[in-house]
């Protein structure tokens, strides 16, 4: 191994997350090894119910400091990327919502929301579908909000997501969309081998993705765990499954569309989600990272998410 590798690894070793225990991953690799339908179901809507419980604890409210009970009651909100129906359940609930429909790009994500929701007692007002957020599968103006957390940062052409998403609003309806800026520190989607931050300044993605999956090699189990197999990036990639966006890049592709009103939420590391501390210097670094989140350049790096509410 050259020395450029080397010093990467070494890198990215410092804070490994080969050990890290996941409830998801795991929830995923129980999945892959079902011996029966019903097993691998059972996996998955364990994954759907961790995710509910994680929505109602780490509300969406606190990624765009809005009471959004007061946008959503009463609406039909379509949730781009639904995964397992989790977060579907907690928003349907949390904000009185008219009628949810998610959103994701396999067949069986979408079995498993219905039959979560179904497990929940509901019967009504719910619908998933199966479709990519390039090529949304409804009519125009069919929702009154539409909600993309974590998701952005996935796609594979976000300026047609977006196109799509001002096409299938009513008049006057909301785009939420929350997910990390590629300058994020440590949101490199590297976590199952390292969660050290700025790796991604500083080495190029290719070379970073030899050693992510060189280190995967030396830990066979583990990668077996987590179902990660060496393979190059697609065109669209820039790290693994993730397209690169930055906060500049998507204030670009937003602008393009006729919003009548555009309101970015500014969210300084620390303020929201899992990394809310109590620890008083940690309380005080906080003062630094208000600044940094509303300057120029240091805005990518300072904020948790890009976070926008977007109004037809
Ligand atoms: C990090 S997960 C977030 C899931 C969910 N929003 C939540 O908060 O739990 C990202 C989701 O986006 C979905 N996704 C990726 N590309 C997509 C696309 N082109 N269209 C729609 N969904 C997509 C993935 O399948 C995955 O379920």
């Amino acid at each position: 191994m050259g020395m450029k590798k080397r010093l990467i690894k070494a890198y990215m070793n410092m804070m490994s997350g080969i050990e890290r225990v996941d409830k998801t991953w795991e929830g995923y690799r129980l999945a892959r090894n079902a011996v029966t339908e019903s097993q691998r179901q059972a996996a998955l809507l364990q994954i759907s119910e961790n995710r509910y419980l994680e929505s109602k604890t780490y509300t969406l409210d606190s990624y765009f400091r809005t009471d959004l009970k007061g946008l959503l009651l009463g609406k039909d909100v379509l949730e781009l990327g639904s995964n397992h129906g989790g977060a579907s359940l907690a928003y349907y609930e949390m904000y009185g919502l008219k009628s949810i429909t998610g959103l994701d790009t396999t067949e069986s994500q979408v079995v498993i929301s219905n039959k979560f929701f179904e497990l929940k007692g509901l019967k009504t007002n719910f619908n998933f579908v199966q479709g990519y957020g390039e090529n949304l599968p409804f009519p125009s103006e069919a929702f009154d909000a539409i909600i993309a957390f974590d998701v952005f940062e996935h796609v594979q052409d976000l300026n047609a997501v977006v196109g799509e998403c001002f096409r299938v609003l009513r008049p006057g309806g909301l785009l939420l969309t929350a997910f990390p800026s590629f300058f994020h520190p440590t949101q490199h989607h590297l976590f199952s081998v390292t969660t050290v931050p700025f790796v991604h300044y500083m080495f190029s993605n290719k070379d970073i993705m030899e050693v992510f999956y060189d280190i995967l090699d030396e830990n066979p189990e583990y990668r077996d765990r987590i179902g990660a197999q060496r393979r190059p990036l697609e065109p669209w990639e820039r790290l693994c499954i993730i397209n690169g966006t930055t906060l500049r890049m998507y204030r670009k592709i937003a602008q393009q569309y006729p919003w009548s009103e555009s309101r970015q939420i500014y969210l300084p590391i620390g303020s929201n989600g899992k990394l809310v501390t109590e620890h008083p210097v940690l309380k005080g670094l906080l003062a630094v990272t208000w600044i940094a989140a509303r300057l120029p350049s240091l805005d990518e790096a300072f904020n948790n998410r890009i976070s926008f509410i977007h109004k037809k």
